[in-house]
């Protein structure tokens, strides 16, 4: 299995204050920023789009930038993200109309590539591509806003993801969105998650490196 990365969501961050805020969850050991786009329309909320993302390579971020789109549909963002600088793109299958399409325009740029799954949505979006999968994410919550609850049957599909990802034989990383916390992270690694996004557990707290610590701490035992 990969090696577990820490993904700080910036939903849950200070926007008045990003560039900071980036580097302070960077220097307290967040491996890298997840990026959470959202257009009002395939979910309830509006946030923050490549220029954001370009200003935060301008300000000197060079951590990998995972971007989550939660956009309908997403082809044009996917362009448009990769001139900003991301190195991941994900996205939902259901916003889509051509998946291995939009999934190859982001690794034809040499970009990595994944599917995000709503905690309703099916694992076999991800059966025909596979190929072409870097990432597969699996939301915890339903999508749109920091601070949700975790659902608990996301740990059994957790499990059923991994045992598709080792079936495949590929490298591909099994992240996981939404409540995320000190307190159940090692419980989402047993089940095979090696990529963690938590925005309000980590900037919520005072101390980010405390927090982070502690979440490796949990991964590790
Ligand atoms: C929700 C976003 C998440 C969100 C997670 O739609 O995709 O990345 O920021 O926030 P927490 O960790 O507070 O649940
Ligand atoms: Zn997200």
């Amino acid at each position: 299995m990969n090696d577990a990365l820490i993904a700080p969501s910036i939903l849950s961050a200070d926007f008045a204050r990003l560039g900071e805020e980036v580097d302070n969850v960077l220097a307290a050991g967040a491996d890298m920023v997840h990026f959470d786009v959202m257009d009002n329309h395939y979910v309830p909320n509006l946030t923050i789009g490549p220029m954001v993302c370009e200003a935060l390579r301008k300000h000197g971020v060079t951590a990998p930038i995972d971007v989550h789109l939660m956009v309908k549909p997403v082809d044009d963002l996917i362009r448009m993200f990769i001139d900003a600088g991301a190195d991941y793109i994900t996205f939902h299958p259901e916003a889509s109309d051509h998946i291995d399409r939009s999934l190859q325009l982001i690794r034809d740029a040499g970009l990595k590539a994944g599917l995000v799954f709503n905690p309703a949505t099916p694992l076999h979006y991800m059966d025909y591509v596979q190929d072409k999968l870097d990432m597969i994410l699996l939301m915890s919550v339903n999508p749109g806003f920091g601070g949700q609850s975790f659902i608990p049957g996301t740990l059994d599909k957790l499990r059923e993801a991994r045992r598709k990802i080792d079936a495949s034989g590929r490298n591909i990383r099994l992240e996981v969105d939404g409540g995320v916390k000190a307190d159940n992270i090692g419980e989402i690694a047993a089940a095979g998650a090696d990529t963690f996004v938590a925005g309000s557990a980590i900037f919520k707290q005072d101390d980010y490196r405390q927090v982070i610590d502690e979440m490796r701490k949990r991964i590790a035992q």
